[in-house]
């Protein structure tokens, strides 16, 4: 049901909105159309890390967007940094995936799980006491939300170079899990401060070996990771996020647009599907632009887009498809909603991160 014809009458669907609408090979994937959900983190996991069966429910009402990217999924129990956040390292994982996959494809939705390790955004009372990890003992200052409240962020132990190849290892692993889940590809979250991001930027990265310094060496493990996760899933169902601009989680980096244009253009050698941008449309020096040109596959972007602007963008020539993130939270439907140009249910921020069935599954859609 998933097509432009299904959601209206071609004779209902405004002009402006029909390339978005359109429908876009991904690789060996047709989606129904050029939007995306963006991966949200919605906390409703169940203990031990195993989504909600009620996400189920979730995915598949959104179905109608032409790609679904999940929530974080912690790819190890050490990639921990939020309660109730779902993983896709157990069997009981793997199994109650298995069972959202099966609903969002009955839907006629196509959907990548993104695969989250959070380095040093997390805090021992997640990891058994144990200290967080990152590239370098860097404190990003921050605090946590835990079962007992808001704590300070600890210092993190900087990871020794022999502990990197297992790490790159639980990250295969959780690709094969997630190909065993059925899931269409993965997207690598390499966004918004979390350990693929920690490596690359160099105010996260002050190490002096293979791994740290140049700009080459920050992406050294980003790109094996991206290996691995290539030689489970093929290159045609691998994306990667990236955030080069944001500050969230205490984040810097001394250029930007060198390093991420070299990320880039490396993505772009290993032939991944998409490379996925958030660049805030309000942004005074955005980069998308620029990685735009250095990218060969799909570029998504990402961040502040409504409907004109993803519209705009598309006929621009500036990306091929767009995520929109709290858009889809509120609006089951959107992209029936665009098509009649309709009212958009206003997101409620205090379900953001908890309330079951509230302001998750409970969004209405058109009648
Ligand atoms: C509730 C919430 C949870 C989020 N969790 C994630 C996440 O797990 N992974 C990620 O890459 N981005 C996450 N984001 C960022 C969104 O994917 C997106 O970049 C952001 O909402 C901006 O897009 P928008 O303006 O269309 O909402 C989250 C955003 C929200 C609102």
């Amino acid at each position: 049901m998933s097509t432009q014809a299904a959601l209206a009458r071609p004779s209902e669907v405004h002009a402006s909105t029909r390339k978005l609408l359109s429908p876009y090979r991904l690789g060996d994937l047709e989606l129904a159309n050029r939007m995306v959900m963006a991966p949200m983190t919605r906390s409703r996991a169940l203990p031990h890390g195993v989504p909600n069966p009620i996400a189920a429910t979730y995915y598949s009402q959104r179905a109608d967007a032409g790609l679904i990217v999940t929530e974080g999924v912690q790819i190890s129990r050490q990639g921990i940094g939020y309660s109730r956040t779902p993983g896709i390292h157990s069997q009981e994982q793997v199994a109650a995936w298995r069972r959202i996959v099966d609903e969002v494809h009955a839907t006629g939705g196509k959907i990548f799980l993104q695969l989250w390790h959070v380095g040093r955004i997390s805090h021992p009372v997640f990891l058994d006491g144990e200290l967080p990890v990152a590239p370098s003992a860097i404190n990003d200052g921050g605090e946590v939300f835990t079962a007992t409240g808001m704590q300070k962020r600890v210092t993190p132990r900087a990871l020794d170079a022999a502990e990197i190849p297992g790490i790159v290892e639980d990250f295969r692993k959780a690709a094969m899990n997630a190909k065993a889940a059925g899931f269409d590809g993965v997207e690598l979250h390499g966004a918004n401060g979390y350990l693929l991001d920690q490596f690359t930027r160099d105010g996260s990265n002050t190490r002096t070996d293979q791994y740290g310094g140049s700009i080459s060496n920050r992406a050294q493990f980003p790109l094996e990771v991206t290996k691995a996760v290539i030689d489970v899933f093929g290159a045609n169902r691998v994306g990667y996020r990236i955030s080069p601009t944001a500050a969230f989680n205490g984040m810097e980096d001394s250029n930007p647009l060198a390093t991420f244009s070299y990320l880039t253009e490396q993505l772009s050698q290993l032939g991944i599907v998409y490379l996925h941008v958030v660049d805030p449309i309000t942004g005074d020096n955005r980069v998308s632009p620029q990685l735009r040109k250095k990218f060969r596959g799909t570029f998504i972007v990402n961040g502040g887009f409504d409907l004109a602007k993803a519209e705009a963008a598309i006929e621009a020539g500036d990306t091929d498809l767009v995520a929109f993130g709290a858009p889809f939270i509120a609006n089951p439907d959107l992209p029936k909603r665009f098509a009649l140009r309709s009212k958009l249910n206003a997101p409620d921020q205090a379900t953001f991160y908890q309330g079951e069935e509230k302001g998750f599954t409970d969004y209405p859609a058109l009648a």
